[in-house]
């Protein structure tokens, strides 16, 4: 006969005592909290008798038998050993014995319980008495140590002992089954397959020296100082082992490069990912506790943001209410600038970005800023305070004090590196031709007007003529990254060396390719190439590269003859003509121009407007107040008060100081990026918190996973993500993005023009009603069709701001406001400036006065700027 149970939650605990579920040592809240997993029935009574005050009283409706119970746990039913007077009829007060069940062995009870993995040991929690591989020390020398991870290899060293190796952490530990030191069946191990998790036990001892006997278990470090390898130099002599997870259901070969969708398998066997790993953790926690020590606070914003035309673009998220959507932040740059009207003085944040732009060795879609705002402050404040961190980041990682950084100017860089993110180690420097060519020969200024600005490399390089013909064909490879400017049929660049016999007549017909206004000048080059060399210029067996590129707006990136000077650089230093670069050369680089045009092929999402160019950083940068009045006649003459951080040629980070007036940042948006009406509303948010009484404010984010490649040594941001996405866009370990069904896409009322749903193949219509599809299908396509774009080319039209609205009278009104505040970064003239040439120039520079720059003092190198701040490649006196 059935035992009637009372149902509280006590009874039901000694049940799964008797039962065997409990273990002794376990406490009752544990036992209480195995009831989530209990079948819903007992569960509710559970509750009931809970919400009873649970006294152990049940009631007429929640009785139960012990038969019940133990059917619905699953388990066999106990026996009552003895049994007291019960307080109410039922009531199991007595100790319940459980019937001893036969031991199961795994296989048997897979094959009872399918789906239920496996029965022993690993169900069981784990003591916490293990060591990891990475804490083992020579303390632990003799000591019998327990440690879990995959076997790694196994193989037999004779007949009574047993190779194996223990992988945990990347990192292994030779094992040692031998029966001679008393595990008796050693053999046993080499039927456990290649990474099955393991627990072992053994006495851990160094590694017999290299020609002492197995036996001899008496060994020295062979790098003992070395911590990274310490575990190179041990072994364990194992007394037990226990497999705790089932093998692999393939095998999985040793020493494979695991990549892709078994990135975890990479991280399991190698070091690499997991010291980059450690890494990333290491850098975070310096940041938040130096930021925390500088009164920052961290505050983290919304991932769900929605759409604005800030500069990138986005990645959507859809609602079910139609149309409604969210899209992920490409920064927290607008909420942190209204983190700033709400008070908080200094902020950061380590922030998931998203943007949905092309994939490179440097960006990915999903990428996480070290981000930062000041309020009552300007850009200058903010770089100190990246000087401060990031030394003190290169300090506590590095070991490496650094000076302060350089400064210069966006024009400088460009001028003297072809690039606004300089790697200022390769040592060459762009120098302006046409100067050269003066200074050099009596080349009369020519009357010609020419569209061109013509530079030149120069490098002194004990190379063949083959040789460097063989690199200028590999830089113009188009399979190589090939620099379209040295090749094709009439290439911008051209490329000789100096020394030996020189075919002028050949040089000279290639430079009145690029240069045919010079065709009419004496262009004797033998005495041009001759002068410059007796002049220590050009010492003999010098490599030369001429190019020209546009005297207009500059795009911004790099210019041919930056991408020559990186390519041509990188190539001497693999065939050994040129030092491997070390060191750290941060920079800032400043002034950038305000706006960028726009290359309509290129389908630029920047902020939709129909001016023909888009802000270079991003609408929300406020203009330098001497270039500001530019905005109302030729805006893209404008300069921002935008600084980027530039670490070894990589854009480490940018910021800038913000427009806090409400007035400036509606007519930059409105008027001079005319951005349309129904994308300004997305806006409102922004404007309404700058009409608040903003405060001015400055910030920067710097790319961490940037940061951390470059600390690591890495060439790829992927080798510092734990999960980076491939060029794709794709996450191969889980496999994403992946396709959805037509009922999801229902419940957001989303419909697809090219449909691809999962496990169709052929388009579908997700629409019941093919009439209404077909009617939200034309008007899908009206709305998104837009009224061709005439893009403006600055430097074609000026004024751009035909019609002068009130704003724009207001603006001007405001920018003749006698009480200007000082800029805080000031420019330097050209008279101020002096030669500013990173590598150092020959004895006898017949250049003195070419290149404008300002020696910056070591300790106020933030605020100091080298380099002109005119956008325009200056025409004046480089004119031929
Ligand atoms: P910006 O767009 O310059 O500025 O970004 C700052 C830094 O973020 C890093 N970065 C990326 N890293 C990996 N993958 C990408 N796709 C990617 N895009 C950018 C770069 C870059 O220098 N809100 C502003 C900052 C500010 O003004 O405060 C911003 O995001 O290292």
């Amino acid at each position: 006969m059935a035992t009637p149970l009372r149902t509280c939650v006590r009874c039901q605990i000694d049940i799964l005592q008797a039962t065997g579920k409990r273990r002794s040592s376990q406490s009752l809240t544990n036992v209480r909290r195995q009831y989530i997993t209990l079948p819903s029935q007992l569960v509710s009574r559970r509750t009931y008798s809970d919400n009873a005050n649970n006294d152990h009283e049940p009631s007429a409706g929640t009785r139960v038998t012990l038969d019940q119970i133990t059917e619905q746990l699953g388990v066999s039913k106990p026996r009552i050993i003895t049994q007291t007077q019960p307080r109410y009829p039922g009531e199991i007060t007595g100790i319940l014995e459980p019937e001893t069940e036969p031991e199961l062995t795994d296989e048997e009870f897979r094959k009872l319980h399918p789906g239920l993995g496996s029965l022993t040991p690993w169900s069981f929690p784990l003591d916490d008495d293990c060591k990891t591989i990475d804490s083992l020390s020579d303390h632990n020398i003799g000591e019998k140590v327990k440690i879990r991870g995959w076997l790694y290899q196994s193989k037999p060293g004779n007949t009574s002992i047993v190779f194996a190796t223990i992988l945990q952490g990347g990192k292994f530990v030779q094992l040692v089954f031998d029966r001679d030191a008393g595990y008796e069946t050693p053999h046993t191990i080499l039927a456990v397959r290649a990474h099955t998790p393991i627990e072992v036990e053994g006495i851990l001892k160094y590694k017999p020296r290299k020609g002492s006997k197995f036996t001899t278990y008496i060994g020295e470090p062979t790098v003992p100082e070395d911590v990274e390898n310490f575990h190179r130099t041990l072994e364990i002599i194992v007394s037990r082992y226990e497999l705790i997870g089932d093998p692999p259901k393939e095998p999985i070969i040793a020493g494979t490069a695991h990549t892709g969708d078994k990135r975890y398998l990479a991280m399991r066997t190698s070091t690499d990912l997991l010291k980059a790993l450690h890494l990333r953790n290491k850098v975070s926690q310096i940041c938040r506790k130096h930021l925390d020590e500088e009164g920052f606070l961290e505050v983290e914003t919304p991932l769900l943001f929605k759409s604005t035309p800030e500069g990138a673009r986005e990645f959507l998220v859809p609602t079910r209410t139609p149309g409604q959507m969210y899209a992920l932040p490409q920064s927290p740059q607008q909420y942190k600038q209204i983190l700033m009207a709400g008070g908080i003085l200094k902020y950061f944040q380590l922030a998931k970005c998203f943007r949905d732009e092309d994939l490179r060795a440097d960006r990915q879609p999903e990428f996480t800023q070290l981000d930062l705002e000041m309020g009552f402050a300007d850009g200058t404040a903010v770089q100190k305070t990246i000087e401060r961190l990031l030394k003190r980041i290169w300090y506590e990682v590095l070991g490496v004090k650094l000076p302060s950084f350089r400064v210069i100017s966006y024009n400088l860089a460009i001028n003297n590196y072809g690039t606004d993110k300089p790697d200022t180690r390769y040592p060459m420097t762009i120098r302006p031709f046409e100067r050269i060519i003066e200074q050099h020969s009596a080349l009369s200024r020519t009357p010609v007007h020419s569209q061109w600005k013509y530079e030149m490399i120069t490098h002194p390089c004990n190379i063949s003529n083959a040789k460097l013909g063989l690199i200028a064909s590999q830089i113009a490879s188009p399979t190589d990254g090939g620099l379209a400017a040295l090749r094709g049929p009439n290439p911008d660049c051209i490329m000789f060396k100096t020394g030996g016999e020189l075919d002028y007549p050949h040089i000279r017909k290639q430079l009145l390719r690029i240069a045919p206004h010079l065709k009419a000048e004496p262009l004797d080059l033998e005495r041009i190439i001759g002068a410059m060399a007796s002049k220590n210029f050009l010492p003999t067996n010098s490599i030369i590269a001429i190019g020209r590129r546009k005297k207009e707006f500059n795009p911004g990136g790099s210019t041919n003859m930056g991408q020559l000077r990186k390519q041509l650089c990188q190539k001497l230093i693999k065939l050994g003509f040129m030092e491997k670069l070390v060191g750290w050369k941060f920079l800032w680089v400043t002034h950038f121009p305000l706006f960028t045009p726009i290359n309509p092929s290129e389908n630029e999402p920047g902020q939709s407007g129909t001016a023909g160019y888009k802000s270079t950083h991003h609408p929300f940068t406020a203009p330098t107040i001497s270039t500001r009045e530019n905005l109302l006649i030729s805006p893209w003459k404008t300069l921002g008060h935008h600084y980027d951080i530039v670490l070894n040629g990589v854009e480490l980070g940018g910021g800038s100081t913000r427009i806090h007036e409400a007035e400036l940042q509606r007519t930059i948006l409105e008027d001079i990026l005319k951005v349309p009406q129904e994308k300004m509303k997305t806006f409102k948010h922004l404007l309404d918190m700058l009409e608040t009484g903003c405060p001015p404010h400055a910030g920067l984010a710097i790319g961490f996973d940037r940061l951390i490649a470059i600390l690591a040594g890495r060439e790829s941001i992927r080798d510092v993500i734990a999960f980076p996405k491939n060029n794709r866009g794709q996450d191969l370990v889980v496999d994403s993005p992946g396709l959805v069904t037509g009922r999801q896409l229902d419940e957001y009322g989303i419909m697809l023009k090219n449909k691809v749903l999962e496990g169709q193949e052929e388009p579908v219509t997700l629409v019941e009603d093919e009439a209404a599809a077909k009617e939200l299908e034309a008007k899908t396509v009206e709305e998104t069709v837009e009224a061709p774009e005439d893009p403006i080319m600055p430097g074609v039209e000026e004024n751009t701001v035909a019609d002068p609205s009130e704003r724009i009278v207001r603006l001007a009104m405001l920018l003749n406001k006698k009480n200007e505040a000082e800029e805080q970064v000031k420019i330097p003239t050209e008279e101020e400036e002096a030669v500013n040439m990173e590598e150092p120039l020959p004895v006898e520079d017949p250049l003195p006065t070419l290149e404008p720059a300002v020696e910056v003092p070591a300790e106020t190198a933030v605020g100091t700027v080298e380099g002109s701040p005119s956008v325009f490649v200056s025409s004046g006196s480089s004119d031929l």
